[in-house]
């Protein structure tokens, strides 16, 4: 897929806003990606002979596509869900947006033709995270919560500590726990319902990630 007639199609689709932290998460990605390429890739286990430059392209299309269906109305969002038979949880009609990453891997597939599982699931994990998510997965998660222009207030993590876990100490699993209490205790300080899928994904990270109370 051409990367220019990518972001050429996004910018007619997308409000200049969503177009922009689009690019950004893009950039922010690539970068992340790029510190653990050029570190080594020992911690990678299963995924270590993957991170070349296709793998990279990957990431790069599932940057720039995570939020795609972002600006589907409400209920278009739920009847797309309903469309493609994607399980509907109560807190999703709720608040409908939470499933413009879920519809959103599903209209990719659809529309661009796009088969490849790492893309799609970094798509579809980049709001709640989610158990097994590949290294693209956690990337996509990682640069979406800390891109630039991301603010999330009212929660005990720094975002600068999360980018200096990534870009200096090269510790991603911290860092995507990290990321995740963030968002949790900003679910929680704007008093708004918590997903399951979040739920999920937390305890999941509990249970694997040796992390202490004092990180
Ligand atoms: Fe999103
Ligand atoms: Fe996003």
């Amino acid at each position: 897929m051409d990367i220019q007639d990518l972001e050429n199609k996004l910018k007619s689709h997308l409000s200049k806003k969503r177009f922009k932290h689009t690019l950004s998460v893009r950039d922010t990605a690539l970068r992340y990606a790029r510190v653990f390429q050029e570190a080594g890739l020992s911690f990678l286990e299963k995924e270590k002979s993957l991170l070349d430059e296709k793998y990279l392209n990957k990431i790069e299309i599932a940057a720039l596509l995570h939020d795609y269906a972002k600006e589907i109305k409400n209920d278009e969002q739920i009847n797309l869900a309903k469309f493609y038979g994607l399980d509907i949880y109560e807190e999703d009609l709720d608040r409908p947006n939470l499933l413009h990453a879920r519809v959103g891997a599903a209209i990719v597939e659809e529309e661009f033709d796009i088969y490849d599982s790492i893309i799609l699931s970094a798509i579809k994990e980049h709001t709640f995270a989610g158990r097994n998510m590949t290294f693209a997965s956690k990337i996509i998660f990682l640069a979406d919560m800390t891109e630039p222009n991301r603010d999330l207030k009212g929660t005990s993590i720094d975002l600068e500590n999360i980018r200096a876990l990534i870009i200096e100490k090269k510790d991603i699993e911290l860092a995507l726990f990290l990321a995740m209490q963030k968002k949790i205790e900003y679910v929680l300080f704007e008093r708004k319902m918590l997903h399951p899928l979040a739920l999920f994904s937390w305890n999941y990270m509990v249970k694997r990630t040796k992390v202490h109370a004092n990180n």
